[in-house]
């Protein structure tokens, strides 16, 4: 082989290793990116299939949140009940997915502006309080736009931060949950309790659809004893309720906070007595 040989032969292996280099890596590189971009899509996609509408009983809130930080309140928050509510409040309008979470968090550069929901604001006070007294009084409505709120802009009556919560207030004018329970003799009592049946039938009856109910369960030796903290409503994307998917969403979750009611024990819809009568 001449000289000229080995240089061409020499270059021909380099160029054979850049060009398998050039053909390889490129092709790993534009997999995971289109790996990424697709999950990106999912997500940005906002895809979800119903919503659930989150009715929050105050008391069984508060009963939850004092019990889960007795020993450790780092947040040094306190849950508190202002005086001007006296009835079920919204926690939260979700996008979900049938046998799973909903997509979370959809838009990072879409941010809660107070400033948005101005003309709201009285009436967030009163039906969509943060129990929670120690941050911002508007902590739980950014929180739930930034979460919730995002995801939801796919449906027009959700598309932008003063529709999501304007809509949202709507329901919870058209959807009364006390006086839905309170049709079917289901009243706040510190000694009557419910059955699981009772309670979903009543809002069967007074919304078309079976809800999920969340718990706050209390174990104490061998006592087992639970309040209803959470009536959620699945809404199908024209708004209407209808039978909520039976499906193990939250089984996954071990959290005292998503805990389904059991029909194996009574349901306590305990009085709201520990509103703050200084506020
Ligand atoms: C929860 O704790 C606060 C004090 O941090 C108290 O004012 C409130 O009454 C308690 N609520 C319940 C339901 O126990
Ligand atoms: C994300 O938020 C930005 C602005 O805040 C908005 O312009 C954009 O339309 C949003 N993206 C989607 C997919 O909704
Ligand atoms: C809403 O409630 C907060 C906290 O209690 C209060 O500071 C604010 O002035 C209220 N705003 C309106 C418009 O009611
Ligand atoms: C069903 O709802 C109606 C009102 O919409 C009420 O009068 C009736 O008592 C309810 N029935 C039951 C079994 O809850």
């Amino acid at each position: 082989m001449s000289l000229y040989g080995i240089h061409v032969f020499v270059f021909a292996l380099v160029f054979l290793f850049a060009l398998s280099g050039s053909f390889s890596m490129p092709k790993v590189v534009s997999k995971s990116v289109r790996e990424n971009g697709a999950k990106d899509k999912t997500t940005m996609s906002f895809s979800w299939d119903y919503l659930l509408f989150v009715n929050q009983w105050p008391e069984s809130f508060c009963m939850y949140y004092n019990a889960s930080h007795k020993h450790n309140n780092n947040d040094a928050q306190k849950c508190i009940i202002p005086t001007a509510v006296s009835t079920w409040t919204i926690h939260g309008l979700w996008p979900s997915k049938v046998g799973t979470e909903g997509p979370s968090n959809c838009n990072k550069s879409w941010p809660f502006q107070l400033n948005e929901i101005e003309d709201l604001i009285p009436i967030m006070n009163k039906t969509w309080p943060d129990l929670l007294e120690g941050g911002t009084y508007w902590n739980l409505w950014s929180h739930e736009w930034c979460k919730h709120g995002t995801c939801a802009a796919s449906l027009p009556e959700l598309s932008g931060e003063h529709k999501y919560f304007q809509t949202s207030l709507q329901l919870k004018q058209q959807i009364h949950i006390d006086k839905i329970l309170s049709n079917s003799g289901i009243i706040p009592s510190s000694t009557h309790k419910y059955t699981l049946e009772e309670i979903e039938q009543a809002v069967k009856n007074g919304t078309g659809g079976t809800p999920i109910l969340e718990c706050y369960q209390e174990r104490e030796n061998s006592e087992f004893r639970q309040y209803i903290q959470e009536i959620r409503l699945c809404l199908d994307k024209s708004l209407k309720p209808f039978d909520c998917p039976k499906s193990n969403q939250f089984a996954h979750l071990t959290s005292a906070y998503d805990s389904p009611c059991s029909s194996k024990t009574l349901i306590a819809l305990p009085a709201i007595k520990s509103r703050n009568k200084f506020l």
